[in-house]
């Protein structure tokens, strides 16, 4: 093997991502609650659109995306010129990095953030630079004190992943206000449905030259396996990020459930009721077992636990029952479990193996 061959210095120090495991060792009926999926899946509109392109397989698909984009400019109350598609949104995370960041440049994110944020800065040859969060919830003060020249780009998610916590418009406006002027304020809402009547703060984007907002369809569209994810932003910022991709990013099938499932809007609503509902059951329930949560905005609780041996017992109690949950030891959350909001039942089986698992330990 040639040992000349050798990617760009840094490239190596990239950390395998490693995502929420999908099946218990000798469990047949195991339930993934490790990647913060909709239990219910697609609705059935998306499911039908995605069977209806198969016949036409042969035929490139759309490259500028025009009828997915209308749809989400009518849906989410957007101006569909300056939305952008993509295969997920982790492809937008990388396209900013790559485009907007390089050798000496510092891209921010906050302490308990999402992992790609780093990854995609690395992946840039920037430097990623981690930003302390306070009980778990986006410091706007530490953020502005960590902005310097050098700051390109600043990411946080609102509601974040995996705190499942949320700031207000009024400090996501105060951070971007606050941000020196080259730096782009990247606004991650791949949660926002599940916030009631949020716009995962397009309003903001609206409002200025430098907040871009990236959006999915892998939560509660219930589209993870497909890939597809939106982008919106100011025109030249969206304009760039169109020079960056390939131009077919996103397949016929794709755009079809796409469009399908972002105009199913009471399908939506049904979810994020449900999901409200059983969120909000899984809190009170380990909450009354003594297990601290924070409310959570999205479709899982993070569950924070005494120590990390007693986090990793609890990790192996619901793994034995088949219940799949995410270790968050990489996000700095040794002590904690990431459990998905699933269907009834499921959340009803998490409460009562934490509950057999609590009376059984001693620390
Ligand atoms: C905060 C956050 N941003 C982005 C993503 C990536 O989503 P996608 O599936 O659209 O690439 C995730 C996925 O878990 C996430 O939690």
């Amino acid at each position: 093997m040639s040992t000349r061959i050798t990617p760009k210095p840094g490239i190596l120090d990239i950390e395998l991502y490693v995502g929420g495991k999908g099946h218990a060792a000798g469990v047949s009926n195991s339930v993934k609650l490790s990647s913060n999926e909709n239990p219910w899946g697609p609705s059935e509109a998306a499911k039908q659109a995605y069977r209806s392109v198969a016949g036409e397989l042969h035929v490139y698909p759309s490259g500028d995306h025009a009828e997915l984009r209308a749809a989400i400019g009518e849906v989410h109350g957007v101006d569909a010129d300056r939305v952008i598609c993509s295969n997920g949104s982790d492809e937008l995370i990388s396209f900013l990095c790559q485009a907007y960041a390089g050798a000496g440049d510092e891209v921010l994110f906050t302490e308990h953030g999402f992992l790609m944020y780093k990854l995609c800065a690395q992946g840039a040859g920037a430097t990623p630079v981690s930003v302390p969060e306070t009980d778990r919830r986006t410091d706007v003060d530490a953020l502005l004190a960590a902005a310097n020249e050098n700051t390109k780009l600043v990411f946080i998610a609102n509601p974040n992943n995996p705190t499942a916590t949320m700031i207000s418009e009024e400090e996501v406006a105060r951070l971007a206000d606050g941000l020196p002027e080259q730096a782009l304020l990247v606004l991650d809402g791949a949660y926002a449905e599940f916030v009631e009547g949020f716009d995962g703060h397009a309003g903001l984007v609206e409002e200025r030259e430098n907040v871009f907002m990236t959006r999915t369809f892998s939560k509660i569209y219930g589209l993870g396996g497909l890939r597809l994810g939106w982008g919106y932003g100011p025109v030249t910022i969206v304009d760039t990020l169109h020079r960056m991709r390939g131009p077919f990013n996103v397949n016929a099938s794709v755009l079809a459930a796409g469009e399908a499932a972002v105009r199913d809007v009471e399908y939506t609503q049904k979810c994020r009721e449900v999901n409200a509902q059983w969120a909000e059951y899984l809190r009170e329930k380990l909450m009354g077992m003594g297990i601290a949560c924070d409310p959570s905005q999205t479709n899982f609780v993070l569950a924070r636990f005494g120590s990390e041996a007693e986090a990793d017992g609890a990790d192996k109690a619901l793994g034995d029952a088949g219940l799949i949950v995410r270790a968050v030891k990489s996000y700095g959350l040794a002590e904690c479990l990431r459990i998905t909001v699933g269907k009834g039942a499921d959340c009803k089986r998490v409460v009562q193996v934490l509950q057999e698992f609590k009376e059984g330990w001693v620390a």
